[in-house]
């Protein structure tokens, strides 16, 4: 099947042949189309099972729970939380809307996340947390990121927004920090078209998020205000797709590591300098199966030219994330004196079709027109 565009391969498309059409029709027919109805808590039990722990609380997408999330633990104004550099822009984002400033982290060249060795340098006395992010799917080293923050009383927040199912030291990624949250996006591990959770296993935090996430009502007395919240809520029909998508999570992100394997294989040539990383303290998802290259040659970066070329064939790609201090809401923020190696992984990164529908000989394809994209 090719998309209307003329792209054969998707950057992703979801799979969503399940019961996930059987389930909304359900919540359709109950006449439960908004966030009451039986498939939300049910997709917030299913995913606590599924993690291995945590109380989950579902929200309208993932920002909104990376923004519940701060407002759980109350990060604010005056507060300074650190981020990586090399990431999409979500968490810095839900730190200002609260008025926290982030600081910006370099990450690391294995595995594209938090470099640990990076964080004492930039911690003051106004910093409260550290934000994790496990980017393109990969678990970051978590207990020398947990070591540093229990030395300074520093909460950590796990974005797993790209790693639903990644494992760390044999545990999915989700439980080792304060909270954590996750996106449901179209491209995500599992989609409920847009959705996110929060997952902590404090029951305090996840009764102020279930509050903030419903206008700051008071549970026990309607229309009660106790102070200003969002509506930040999942409708009935999203979490019907959400139940129906967990059903499957296991079988995707098998079908992804196997993937990433036929890619590892393929993506032979000297101008590919790394493959997706699995590091070896647990398994990455591969969230969009992503490789390095050496595009700069004649002081021009050659990544639009293999893109150009590989869209003529159906093939679409997509370059990494800008570094955040590159972009203007972020240039003045307090960052790492270094920030070479963010710098470079963005410059030299290039994510393919990685939809788990992808046949063997489709990732062959694919790998054969990057190889034959990057010539001599
Ligand atoms: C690392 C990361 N955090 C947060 C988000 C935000 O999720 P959402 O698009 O559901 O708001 C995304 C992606 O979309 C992401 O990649």
């Amino acid at each position: 099947m090719s998309d209307p565009a003329g792209i054969k391969f998707p950057v992703y498309r979801p799979n969503l042949s399940g019961k996930e059409l059987r389930n909304v029709t359900e919540a359709v027919r109950s006449g439960w189309v908004s966030s009451t109805g039986k498939f939300v808590r049910q997709f917030e039990e299913d995913f606590s099972r599924y993690l291995g722990g945590g109380r989950s609380v579902c929200t309208s997408n993932g920002t909104t729970a990376l923004h519940l999330a701060f407002k759980a633990l109350r990060i604010g104004k005056g507060d300074r939380v650190i981020v990586p550099n090399l990431t999409f822009a979500s968490p810095a984002n839900a730190a200002i809307y609260e008025g926290a400033e982030p600081v910006l982290a370099d990450v690391h060249p294995g595995n594209w996340g938090l470099d640990p060795e990076r964080l004492e340098g930039l911690i003051d006395e106004r910093t409260k947390a550290i934000v994790v992010v496990h980017l393109y799917g990969n678990p970051c080293d978590l207990r020398p990121i947990l070591k540093v923050a229990r030395a300074h009383d520093l909460y950590v927040i796990e974005d797993c927004a790209e790693a639903l199912g990644a494992e760390y030291h044999g545990k999915k990624v989700g439980l080792a920090g304060d909270i954590s949250c996750f996106s449901f996006y179209g491209n995500k591990i599992i989609t409920t078209g847009e959705g996110g959770m929060v997952v902590t296993e404090n029951e305090r935090w996840e009764d102020r998020v279930r509050v903030l996430r419903d206008h700051g009502m008071r549970p026990s007395k309607r229309y009660w205000h106790d102070e200003v919240g969002y509506n930040y809520r999942m409708t009935n029909l999203q979490a019907a797709l959400g139940v129906a998508q967990l059903e499957r999570v296991q079988g995707f992100v098998e079908k992804k590591r196997r993937m990433a394997a036929w890619y590892a294989r393929g993506l032979r040539h000297p101008r590919i300098l790394q493959t997706h990383p699995d590091p070896e303290w647990g398994k990455s998802v591969f969230w969009l199966y992503s490789i390095q290259c050496a595009f700069e040659a004649r002081g021009k970066n050659r990544r639009e030219e293999l893109a150009a070329g590989l869209s003529s064939q159906g093939i679409e790609t997509r370059p990494f994330f800008y570094p955040l201090n590159e972009m203007p809401p972020y240039a003045a923020l307090k960052a790492d004196k270094d920030l070479s190696v963010s710098q470079r992984l963005s410059q030299g990164g290039v994510s393919l079709p990685s939809g788990v529908d992808l046949t063997r000989d489709d990732v062959r394809k694919v790998s054969e027109a990057v190889v034959a994209g990057l010539g001599e």
